[in-house]
Formats: structure tokens, sequence, C-alpha cells
């Protein structure tokens, strides 16, 4: 079987090293996404322990559309009834670009037509009660070439389940989990995020260095597909459990705001992880106790929360702060600000371009002084 691993622009490799960590073979990066090979154990695999992908999904058909007749009759033709019921209540969604079939919500009406053909025909019925479980097909066109897959995740990888309430501007877990991996973070090292909000950062952190999946306290779609063996997640699960660590963590999340610091503690309460938390602005940050370390910080854009030139005063302030830090420790900075080197100060000596909810952003990081 073949699954796609949808994720933020920007973390295509980092997906990929996550599924051959996982024993995973046969992966191809595209845009976007990461195409991979396995067993239904494979994909509930995935699902519980892949930290930087938006979605997961079975491929179950693709081919070339440029007609709505095209589509429609590829779709009748395929041996869909393996994966619907009589009764499956099949919800359709879409998306389409560079492509000449660009409207999403017909592309989705006539799958959906197609699907209904397909199934009265294969179940001898005039009736398709859709009174059963859900199914999300999910239509994709990209440049006229189709692909039909099934959402095996239901809510997208990134919940968690710990995150209950949202601090202002908080990064996806799958984006914060991204940025600790390209900032290189080890669970031996110590790890500071000086302005946490929501805690993501640091509770990623703790949860990679713990070993512990990040699926195992949420359900996952695929978990009610009639057609997949009945002990594959159960059996995926009881695995996780086994491989998590008790390793102590030396990572460390503050920020100015005490709203933020109580929903950290609490987040972290739910996932499970206990943590070092301060309120405390970053002018006062102080990692003189540690020679060596990762910082990695998602400081307010100036768009969202405060005014652009109070974020540029926060900018200039982080750089006299992130000099006195001992020499042994990165800084790697998320922000969507066009000139934050500018202000900051300083090149960085590697630049990644990500998304942050939909948002051009940057990830900058000053390495290691030797
Ligand atoms: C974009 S949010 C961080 C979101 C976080 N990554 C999350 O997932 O929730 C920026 C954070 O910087 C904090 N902040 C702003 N100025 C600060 C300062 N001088 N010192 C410490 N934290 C500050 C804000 O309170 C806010 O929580």
């Amino acid at each position: 079987m073949i699954f796609i691993a949808t994720c933020k622009m920007g973390l295509e490799s980092v997906v990929a090293r996550e599924l051959s960590l996982l024993g995973i073979e046969n992966i191809k990066k595209e845009d976007a996404r990461v195409i991979f090979e396995g067993d239904f154990y494979t994909m509930a695999q995935a699902c519980l322990w892949l930290r930087c992908a938006e979605r997961l999904l079975l491929q179950v058909a693709t081919f070339h559309a440029e007609s709505f007749e095209e589509l429609f009759e590829n779709v009748r033709r395929l041996p869909l009834s393996q994966y619907f019921k009589r009764d499956t209540f099949i919800h359709v969604t879409g998306k389409s670009a560079k492509s000449t079939l660009f409207s999403v919500s017909d592309c989705q009406r006539i799958v959906k037509k197609a699907i209904v053909d397909n199934l009265k025909e294969a179940y001898n019925t005039q009736t398709l009660p859709e009174t059963g479980e859900r199914i999300i097909i999910e239509v994709g066109i990209l440049h006229d070439e189709v692909t039909l897959a099934l959402d095996a995740c239901g809510a997208g990888l990134s919940r968690r389940g710990y995150r209950i309430r949202n601090y202002d501007a908080p990064i996806a877990e799958s984006l914060g989990a991204g940025v600790l991996i390209l900032s290189h973070f080890k669970p031996d090292m110590p790890l500071c995020d000086p302005m946490c909000g929501s805690g993501t950062m640091p509770i990623e952190a703790a949860m990679m260095a713990q070993n512990m999946a990040v699926g195992l306290q949420r359900s996952f779609a695929a978990e009610t597909w009639h057609f997949i063996p009945h002990d594959c997640f159960e059996l995926m699960r009881t695995q996780a459990r086994d491989v998590r660590k008790n390793e102590k963590l030396l990572i460390f999340g503050s920020d100015i705001d005490e709203r933020a610091i109580s929903l950290s503690k609490q987040h972290a309460k739910n996932a499970g992880v206990m943590l070092n938390w301060q309120v405390m602005p970053i002018q006062k940050l102080d990692m003189s106790e540690y020679q060596k370390g990762i910082l990695v910080c998602n400081p307010p854009y100036g768009e969202r929360m405060l005014e652009k030139k109070d974020a540029e005063k926060l900018y200039r302030d982080m750089r006299k702060v992130f000099d006195k830090l001992p020499q042994g420790w990165s800084k790697n900075v998320i922000t969507s600000h066009p000139d934050f080197e500018r202000i900051y100060g300083k090149r960085a000596d590697k630049r990644r371009n990500l998304s942050n909810g939909g948002k051009k952003c940057t990830l900058y990081t000053y390495m290691f002084e030797r």
C-alpha cells in the first residue's frame, strides 16, 4: 500500500527522516508531502510517531483527468467496495492546483456521484443509507494528475491532545517539533525556549527526549476502518509504551507572561512530562550554568501581537542577551519578520524557509561558536 504524509513546506526532509527512523523504506519526497510504502501496521506506527507531519493518507488511486467525464469514469471503475460498506458515510474533501479541473466543489461532487454509482453496482442496490462509519476521501489534483486518498488521521497529526487552550499565536506542534529537529536538539543537551507561550517547543522536546510517541493520547480515523487488522493500533500503542524512556530532562521554558507559564504547566501535565518553567522576561535570561545547549524561540512577529517597533526592540534585546550565553549555545529563532537579521544585527549561519499557519517564516540558526 502507498501512504502519503503531508507536511508544511520545508519539513519534507525532516518527515522523510522520521519515517526512515521508523524502519520504513521506499520513501519519496515531494513538495509538502512524503510518500512511502507499507502495510496497516506501518500506517498505525506512522500515525502514532510522526512528529512533524500534518496528515496521513492512504492512497486509493492515481490517474490523469482533464475533464469531469474522465474524473467520473476513473472513479466509477475503481474497486471501492474494499473500503466502503453499503452504509458507509462518505465525505469527499478536495483540493486542486495548476490543473484544468480547478473547481474543487465540482470535483468533490463528481467524485461523490461516481463513488455512489460504483457502490450501488458493487452492492447491487439502489440505496446507500450512509448511516454507518464515516470515512473521509480526499480528491487532490495537481498538474491534471488526480490522487484519491483516505484520511487516516481525522484531526490533524499536530493535535496531540495536550494543548487544551492556545496562548497568543502558538506555533503548530508539528512545526515546533520540526524546529527542534532542524536545531539539532539532542536529549542530553540543555534546551531553552525563553518565549515559550503555551509551552509547545519545550513539551515537544521533552516528548522527543523521553522517546514518547506523540499520538499515544489520541485516536485516529483509521481506527474505525473495518478493513484494517483489529490489532494494529493496539499493538503499535503497546510497543510505543514499552520504549518510553525516563531521561532526566534539562529543558527550560520561560515567558514574560504569567498566564503563558500557567498554561504551559497545564499542557506539560497533560502531556505527562515534567519541565522547568519560569515567569521571566528574556532580558533576564541567564544560562551561564550550562556551557552548551540549544536555544529555540518563536518571538512575536510584530503583526498579530506586539506592534512592529516593539517586536524590533525585542529583537535587539535578544541579540544582547544571546551574546552573553556561553559559546556552546546555538540560537534558533523562527519569525516571519522579513528584516529579522538586520534588526538583530547579525547574519545567521543557516536559514530555512518554513510556513507557520500559512504564513511564510524563516528559521534563523546561529551555530555554536568554536
Ligand atoms: C509567538 S508567541 C510564542 C508562542 C509559542 N511558541 C507557543 O507555541 O505558544 C511569543 C511569546 O513571546 C512572549 N514574549 C514577548 N515579549 C517577551 C519578553 N520580553 N520576554 C519573554 N517573553 C516575551 C509572549 O508573551 C509570547 O508568549
